[in-house]
């Protein structure tokens, strides 16, 4: 077996995954067709997906949010998005997704709970593929606002909906700022994570980690700039979901190759890693490759990828029952596979 093939069947889990980031062009200039949205000029709605820069992107994204209204359209990306997680070996997802970004079309949150979780379960009666659900505060939207929203999610309790996220630009965001939001979020039980450190600073993450009592941290690529804060991060081994791909277009490390990327130096400090594609359909990457990038241009191990696989269970918001068995039974399936590229 070809090494390719051996880490596309590896059991992993995917912590890191934006909903509407995962939209491929095709679904999004359908979906644009049949809202008839008004698209910026364009060839090919593919060419609309070229940035080179987050905030460059987050004007795209928004738009493909804009284009997801209904029901059926949220059922519909869901089923893609989580239909390519199986077919990268994904056999556990959390999904972030951006409601904010839906309010804007006037659609009401009731009906994207419905759409999504109907898609969740659309995969799991297909392909066994288990999922969970992470509503992602926009922080672009100020501090009042992220409040609000946490009140609404906790609102809606569903079993499937399980923490929350931070997300859109941290330049002008500091983390620091939605203490508030925070506190109200484990006050109603919900597991807790941020994207801190991708183009935000060290401080971020450590406020991330500090003030939000954050369980993971997504990204956290500036961490690097803070020997104190990596030293006790690897003391704690709070989890880091990494993102190869996308670091290539909104952060300053554009190279994986190069010997001072982000994500090498914090393997090197023995950080607890885990891998993720954060928006595949609009970066046009999968989970899989993610793994397989990590190998042929980071030069990371088999074995190193293996615990990168491993750690995704640990930072995973399931019962310690499930993941004492899944470690066991992923660690036997991902040792035969690298046994038998190693066998030829
Ligand atoms: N929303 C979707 N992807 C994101 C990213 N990489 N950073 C911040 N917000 C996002
Ligand atoms: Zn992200």
């Amino acid at each position: 077996m070809d090494v390719e093939t051996a880490l596309r069947q590896m059991p992993k889990a995917e912590l890191h995954l934006h909903l509407e980031g995962a939209v491929d062009a095709a679904t999004f200039a359908s979906l644009a067709a049949k809202h008839s949205l008004e698209l910026p000029p364009h060839d090919e709605v593919a060419d609309l997906y070229q940035y080179d820069s987050l905030a460059d992107f987050l004007l795209i994204y928004s738009l493909v949010c804009r284009s997801i209204q209904e029901e059926a359209d949220f059922r519909r990306v869901t089923y893609e998005c989580l239909e390519r997680c199986a077919n990268s070996g994904a056999r556990y997802v959390e999904l972030f997704f951006s409601p904010e970004s839906h309010f804007e079309m006037g659609v009401e949150y009731p009906t994207m709970l419905a759409g999504v979780l109907g898609g969740m379960a659309d995969i799991k009666a297909d392909r066994g593929l288990e999922s969970n659900l992470i509503p992602a505060i926009n922080r672009e939207l100020g501090p009042a606002r992220a409040v609000e929203f946490v009140e609404m999610v906790a609102a809606h309790p569903h079993p499937q909906i399980i923490g929350v996220g931070l997300d859109f630009n941290e330049i002008g965001f500091p983390s620091e700022d939605y203490v508030d939001a925070y506190r109200a979020a484990a006050a109603h039980g919900l597991h807790r994570t941020s994207h801190a450190g991708e183009v935000g600073p060290a401080d971020n993450v450590r406020a991330a980690i500090e003030l939000l009592d954050c369980e993971r941290i997504d990204h956290g690529y500036h961490v690097v700039d803070d020997p104190d804060l990596v030293a006790r991060c690897a003391e704690s081994q709070i989890a880091f979901t990494v993102c190869p791909t996308t670091t290539g277009y909104t952060t300053i490390w554009r190279d994986l190759s190069a010997p001072d990327h982000a994500i090498r130096q914090m393997d090197a400090a023995g950080l607890k890693l885990m891998v993720n594609s954060d928006d595949p359909g609009m970066f046009v990457c999968d989970l899989a490759n993610e793994y397989v990038r990590l190998h042929r241009e980071m030069g990371l191990s088999l074995s190193t990828l293996k615990e990168m696989a491993l750690n995704g269970i640990d930072a995973a918001w399931i019962d310690d029952t499930t993941k004492v068995s899944w470690r066991r039974e992923w660690s036997a399936e991902i040792d035969a596979l690298f046994a038998s590229v190693n066998g030829g």
